[in-house]
């Protein structure tokens, strides 16, 4: 059995003295989940919010059909978060729960939350676990899964393939079967490292994957189950995400600006080209693809601009008022990393902007002026590894 935290009991402080509502209360329909609830209006900035949903057609704004003119009372949408002591999972948790109103729950090995998450509610379970992982979902019931657990370091995968396996596809496997079973949609986090790096151009949604790692090629292994297991999933590959760092460890940005900051030098490859994201603007993508049940398969979820590693560096040291002659400009062979890196993964978004419309997908200069407002926030800077 997981062993789930919280003060009031499965759903915590979320639902405290009260059980979660029937599954009756607000029927998923399998198209969008729209018809579920908004959260408590308490404020004119939440009205805005509310309001604001409302034209996206997102859960937490949107009166389904079935509230107009009945005693239908709509409900929260319930979403589980694994991997929610990560970097991604964490960010998610908080976003579907703080912005989005949502009923939520972290999954994670440890068995404690991480702090940032802490107060909300948690459960503890290995994922590759059939039982554990069957039994949280039967208990939480969640309408949305999002699975950001993974062993995510590529060096890691590399160093030890059978957990790569294990954690990469196995647990995947065990997530989507008991997604499926308990009628759940389902987001899977994949990546651009499924990719050879070898086109010069933007990868689309439809372009054939080559992996050339442990790491990359037990993550298309994952989607390829996730699809075949789960009927409600959608794959979402990112890419060098960056950005307030609640799971501890940094990110390529907030490594670079803690060198930075003691006038360290920072080496950065010229030919590792990609279309790093902002995490804020991933959480929203993600959320997107969570609530609307129609959109299947595999989408790119990064940001609009496509650049190197050391361009990127170089518009974060300008932005954060650096010496951008700290950065070194290298190539990857002589960077000596043990694992290769693909060398051009830049991802394609127009499959996502199509679907939809309203959603932000930021340019880089854009994603630095949002991170560089949330700079006050205490949690900005990890600590020990970066990750890609
Ligand atoms: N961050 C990026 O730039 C990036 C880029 C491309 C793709 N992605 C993808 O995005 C997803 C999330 O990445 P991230 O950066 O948030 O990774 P992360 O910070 O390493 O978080 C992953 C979390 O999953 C947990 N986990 C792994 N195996 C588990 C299991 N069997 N049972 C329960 N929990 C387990 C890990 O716990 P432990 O610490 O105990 O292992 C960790 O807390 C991954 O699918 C990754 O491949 C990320």
């Amino acid at each position: 059995m997981p062993r789930i935290l919280g003060s009031a009991g499965v759903y915590g402080k979320a639902t405290r003295g009260r059980e979660p509502p029937p599954r009756s209360a607000g029927p998923v329909d399998g198209t969008r989940l729209s018809h579920l609830a908004a959260p408590p209006v308490v404020g004119p900035r939440d009205a805005a919010r509310v309001r604001g949903n409302r034209r996206r057609g997102l859960a937490n704004g949107a009166a389904g059909p079935a509230a107009v003119g009945s005693t239908y009372t709509p409900r929260r949408v319930r979403v589980l978060v694994t991997g929610s002591n990560g970097f991604i999972g964490a960010a998610m948790l908080r976003y579907a729960a703080d912005t989005r109103g949502a009923d939520v729950v972290g999954v994670g090995r440890a068995l404690r939350p991480e702090p940032a998450t802490g107060s909300l509610p948690y459960a503890s379970a290995d994922l590759a676990d059939p039982e554990a992982t069957s039994s949280a979902l039967k208990a939480l019931r969640p309408d949305v899964v999002i699975h950001a657990a993974a062993r995510s370091d590529l060096d890691a995968c590399e160093a030890a393939p059978d957990l790569a396996w294990r954690d990469n596809l196995e647990a995947t496997r065990v997530v989507a079967a008991c997604a499926a079973e308990v009628g759940a949609r389902l987001v899977v986090l994949s990546t651009d490292c499924v990719f050879d790096g070898e086109a010069e151009r933007l990868y689309t949604e439809d372009d054939a994957p080559r992996p050339t790692s442990i790491y990359a090629a037990s993550k298309l292994a994952s989607e390829h189950a996730a699809l075949a297991l789960c009927p409600r999933t959608a794959v979402a590959r990112t890419a060098t995400v960056f950005g307030t760092s609640h799971g501890g460890r940094d990110n390529a940005v907030t490594g670079l600006l803690r060198r930075l900051r003691a006038s360290q030098r920072a080496t950065m490859a010229t030919d590792q080209v990609r279309t790093p994201v902002l995490l804020d603007n991933l959480v929203e993508m993600l959320w997107a693809l969570a609530v609307d049940d129609t959109a299947g398969g595999i989408y790119h979820t990064v940001g609009a601009t496509v650049l190197s590693r050391y361009e990127l560096a170089v518009r974060v040291a300008e932005r954060f008022g650096y010496d951008p002659s700290l950065i070194q400009p290298v190539l990857s062979a002589q960077l000596q990393q043990s694992v290769f890196r693909p060398l051009r993964t830049p991802l394609a978004t127009a499959k996502l902007r199509a679907r939809f419309k309203d959603l932000s997908v930021l340019e880089v200069d854009a994603a630095l002026d949002r991170f560089a407002d949330s700079l006050s926030a205490p949690a900005v800077f990890g600590e020990g590894a970066a990750h890609g």
